[in-house]
């Protein structure tokens, strides 16, 4: 009990406090405890760690790692009061790449650190010494894989570059070969370390991170996104065996195992193959269709002629997506909602698993704009339902309720479950343009005859849909 020292009760602590902040995080209610008690063991994790390393090293180095996290902590609350939520995957992707290249520089720092001093002289010990070089390699291989696989991510994201799944000729023997080169690289430094291996090693794996994510198509990105948060656990969990820092291993390893079984839950919800998703779309054959061209004619409509198709109808679905979110658009809608309900219509929302771009990005939207959580239904609840709905209102959304994904094998987001909106009457499709949505594939939808486009900001249109309904016969009054 004595050798319990301070240092090794706050790791403690602090280890507990993350489990509760993951325990609290997987539920909306107790989602805001969750986020305190990450915040709390965090603090506590810096300080502990600040406290140890002050004991064996100067006062001069402990000041410029304090001004060094002052710097950081004043970023990161920057960034995190401007960011829009729908930049949030893309400054997840970043901070994701930051945890990566940690893991990179810790590993070089590692092996420079054994060279310089010798084993015998450092932590590492002469016995331990093929074990921390393999230690040393599969942290930089995770390292750079997570680094330059997150920058990719938050390339298509931020949509900077094509969101298009990139089909090099034989992209899986190139993947599997640099993973059989990683593990012959890693058997090889461990015998006879040295610096051509370490640089070869980094490229690969800079390499293969950048490739794995570039072939995975745009629909996919969610998953995507959380696997590399899985991997970014890892790349930590590595950099704490490096470093003996057990707080960090333990972090590290919540990150990866929580992060990976949301990817697992997430190519569930998409009809994915797990395997095939973090193998970089193994498998996955280049699409046949789905670009960007028209099919066919389209019929628009205008916003007083949507009123009266509302005001009309019994029932009524809207499906938000993505373009709800940028356009703002949640508080006219509950707005249409409440007005369309004292009518006497029956409105429910559709939402997607992955509409939008953040997992319950559409159920937060909905929430804050004070939508009753009764009439939300997941997909899997509302599915059937479109063929008894009068009108459903396609907000912003386009690649989840693509009728391409059921019905073209050949096209890049086949197999993934959309919502069947265009079994209902009528489908009013709210965008802008007749623009591909996220995975870059058309949409026949919008040349089916009961879809009309309602051209504009989803905000603009739905709020000269309430103007429009307000000069329509009063609520009630034709009933
Ligand atoms: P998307 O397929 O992204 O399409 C959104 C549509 O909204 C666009 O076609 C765009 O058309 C329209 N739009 C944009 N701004 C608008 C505005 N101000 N007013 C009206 N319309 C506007 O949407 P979705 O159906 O929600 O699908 C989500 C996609 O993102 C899926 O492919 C999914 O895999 C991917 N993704 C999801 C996540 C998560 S976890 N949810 C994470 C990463 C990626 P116009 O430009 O013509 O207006």
């Amino acid at each position: 009990m004595t050798s319990l020292t301070a240092a090794n009760a706050a790791d403690l602590v602090a280890a507990l406090l993350f489990i509760l902040s993951l325990a609290g995080l997987s539920q909306h209610r107790t989602a805001r405890a969750g986020v305190a008690y990450g915040i709390a063991g965090m603090a506590l994790a810096l300080a502990a760690t600040v406290i140890v390393a002050s004991r064996s090293i100067n006062a001069g180095a402990v000041t410029l790692i304090v001004v060094a996290m002052a710097v950081g902590g004043a970023i990161g609350l920057w960034r995190a009061k401007r960011v829009e939520m729908t930049e949030m995957p893309e400054l997840i992707a970043v901070l994701h790449s930051f945890v990566g290249l940690a893991a990179v520089l810790v590993g070089w720092n590692s092996y420079l650190e054994v060279e310089a001093h010798g084993a015998a002289q450092t932590a590492v010990g002469a016995d331990l010494l093929g074990i921390h070089h393999a230690e040393v390699f599969i942290g930089i291989f995770i390292g750079a894989v997570t680094f330059t696989g997150s920058i990719v991510a938050f390339l298509k994201l931020s949509a900077r570059i094509n969101s298009r799944p990139l089909m090099l000729p034989g992209k899986n023997v190139l993947n599997l070969g640099a993973l059989g080169a990683f593990v012959g690289l890693t058997v090889w430094f461990t015998v006879s370390p040295g610096l051509g291996l370490m640089i070869a090693v980094t490229v690969l794996a800079l390499a293969l991170g950048w490739h794995l994510v570039a072939s995975i198509g745009g629909g996919d990105m969610p998953v995507v996104v959380s696997m590399l948060n899985s991997y970014s656990g890892w790349a930590a969990a590595a950099a704490g065996f490096l470093l003996d820092n057990n707080l960090l291993i333990v972090t590290g390893a919540l990150v990866g195992s929580s992060g990976a079984y949301l990817s697992y839950i997430m190519c569930k919800a998409m009809n994915r193959s797990f395997v095939s998703v973090i193998a970089g779309g193994f498998g996955v054959e280049a699409a046949a269709s789905g670009g960007g061209e028209e099919e066919g004619e389209h019929r628009e409509v205008q916003a007083a002629e949507a009123a009266e198709l509302l005001a009309d109808a019994r029932s009524v679905i809207i499906t938000p997506g993505y373009g709800m979110a940028v356009a703002q658009a949640q508080h006219p809608v509950a707005e249409l909602t409440r007005r369309l309900r004292e009518r006497g219509i029956e409105v429910r929302f559709g939402v997607h698993p992955v509409a939008g771009r953040l997992p319950g990005h559409m159920n937060v939207l909905l929430a804050e704009a004070k939508v009753p959580y009764d009439i939300v239904l997941e997909m899997d609840e509302i599915n059937e339902d479109f063929a008894q709905t009068d009108v459903v209102l396609v907000i912003g959304a386009n690649d989840t309720v693509n009728p391409a994904a059921e019905e073209d094998p050949t096209s890049p987001i086949a197999g993934m479950p959309v919502l069947r909106v265009w079994e209902a009457g009528e489908v009013i499709v709210f965008k802008r343009s007749m623009a591909s949505g996220y995975a870059g594939v058309q949409n026949p939808l919008f040349f089916r005859e009961n879809s009309s486009m309602l051209f504009g900001d989803a905000k603009q249109s739905v709020d000269q849909i309430l103007v429009a309904l307000d000069a329509l016969t009063p609520a009630g009054a034709g009933r």
